[in-house]
């Protein structure tokens, strides 16, 4: 199968150079959508991720009735039909490779009074859903799904929903958001509880809407039937797509890369912490707000990196970055050791077995674990690795073409499309020597 889609070919180069825009933060993307969908008023973004998952979650709207103009070079329009204007759709909602879409549209949807069917691609339908589901079940909502938990999920609405005092027995910001979204629709407070920081993406969109939530140590408060009232929002550069070219940077053995204006809200920035840790030359610039979210431009050039024990804390903080990360690891110096990050297992591939398994492929000692992995460094060599269609894997191996001794194919990298369309682009323009293959 694999061989038939998009491959990557890495060659190896040594330099990586220039000042970067990244696109738009992807959670932010998707919230934009679904919280400027249920204003009353016109809601403008500007800085939207024109990825496949955003767009995924802009056309789910727009079956629902929700007028949306553009995206035109990251703008948007979005007339907000209020918190009950959203409409049946016809059809089913494709969300295609994104579990954020799901996830948290099961929570807004649950609160809405039809009935709506959401689907995805083969790696999404293998995801679990219960962790949203269960909440809200308790809730008072009604969702069929397989015998396996996952999708499709259908969502039977017109069910009056109850607040919950929820204690998230994983650390995911999806499961925290779509109980919020829920909550908006619910009778009274719900709350939810977080055992880590995660992604607080919703918590400030929804103050910058003025919506009652509140925020206390590690428990949210939200009040139900609220209002959200229109503003704009500017989407800041993805922390998350900076991690491939701040790796490649500190990787290469010349390398002086500012990447513009990213988003480093600090239940994201777990990435900068950990290459802090491994010694790699990183400096923040010009620091400022912008719509309630820190940005910054990152400095970062080429750096000799040492392993280190990751500390646990960071894990929730870094959790979309640890593909790229072990290929940090693969090029430092010492062992390096990640440990209760069992939640890389279930992301849109099994990412610590299909990394151990490339980074094999590589001539790289690198031993997974139930929760984590054992990256002992080495030269990277040349071979063939698979993207298991999983965006951040084919854009961490990416990476790899920075230092290894022999050119690297990569296959089944067509969702990279989800995340950072214009990965390929960047990358042959700032220094990787990379081709793809159709
Ligand atoms: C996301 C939360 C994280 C992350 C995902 C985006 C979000 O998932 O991996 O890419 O936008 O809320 P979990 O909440 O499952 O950890």
């Amino acid at each position: 199968m694999s061989a038939l889609k998009t491959r990557f070919l890495v060659k190896p180069s040594d330099s990586f150079n220039g000042k970067i825009r990244l696109p738009g933060d992807k959670s932010i993307s998707h919230r934009s959508i679904m919280l400027g969908s249920l204003a009353d008023g016109v809601v403008e973004v500007s800085g939207f991720l024109e990825g496949e998952d955003a767009l995924a979650t802009l056309e789910a709207f727009k079956k629902m009735g929700v007028k949306i103009e553009g995206p035109e070079n990251g703008k948007l329009i979005i007339h907000g039909v209020g918190m009950s204007g959203l409409q049946a759709a016809n059809t089913a909602l494709d969300l295609g490779n994104s579990g954020t879409s799901m996830r948290l549209l099961s929570g807004l949807l649950a609160g809405q009074n039809f009935e709506s069917t959401l689907i995805g691609d083969a790696s999404l339908s293998g995801r679990p859903m219960r962790r949203v589901t269960d909440p809200l079940a308790t809730m008072g909502a009604e969702i069929e799904s397989t015998e396996y938990g996952t999708a499709p999920l259908v969502i039977k609405g017109g069910r009056a929903l109850n607040s919950i005092n929820y204690n998230l027995p994983v650390a995911s910001a999806q499961v925290k958001s779509c109980v919020l979204l829920a909550g908006m629709y619910a009778q009274g407070e719900t709350t939810v509880t977080e055992p880590a920081p995660t992604r607080d993406h919703t918590e400030r969109m929804l103050k910058g809407f003025a919506y009652p939530i509140t925020v206390s140590g590690s428990t949210v408060t939200i009040q139900g039937g609220g209002k959200l009232k229109a503003t704009s929002i500017q989407v800041p550069a993805d922390i998350s797509s900076a991690a491939f070219f701040m790796v490649g940077a500190a990787i290469a053995k010349q390398a002086d890369v500012t990447l513009l204006e990213v988003g480093i809200n600090p239940t994201r920035t777990g990435v900068i912490d950990i290459l802090k840790l491994m010694g790699a030359k990183i400096d923040l610039l010009n620091q400022k707000e912008i719509g309630g979210e820190p940005i910054a431009d990152i400095h970062i050039q080429s750096s000799q990196l040492k392993g280190i024990k990751i500390p646990e804390k960071l894990v929730p903080l870094a959790i979309d970055e640890f593909p790229v990360l072990f290929i940090a690891a693969a090029c430092a110096r010492g062992q390096t050791i990640l440990t209760g990050a069992e939640e890389l297992r279930v992301k849109e591939s099994d990412r610590i077995q299909v990394m151990a398994d490339g980074l094999q492929a590589l001539g790289i000692d690198a031993r997974p674990t139930p929760d984590g992995m054992i990256i002992n460094p080495g030269q990277i060599g040349s071979g063939t690795v698979d993207g298991h269609g999983d965006h951040r894997i084919s854009m961490a191996f990416t990476m790899a073409g920075l230092r290894s001794s022999g050119p690297i194919e990569i296959l089944d990298c067509d969702n990279v499309a989800t995340s950072f369309p214009n990965f390929v682009e960047l990358s042959v323009n700032h220094g990787l020597n990379l081709m793809v293959k159709t």
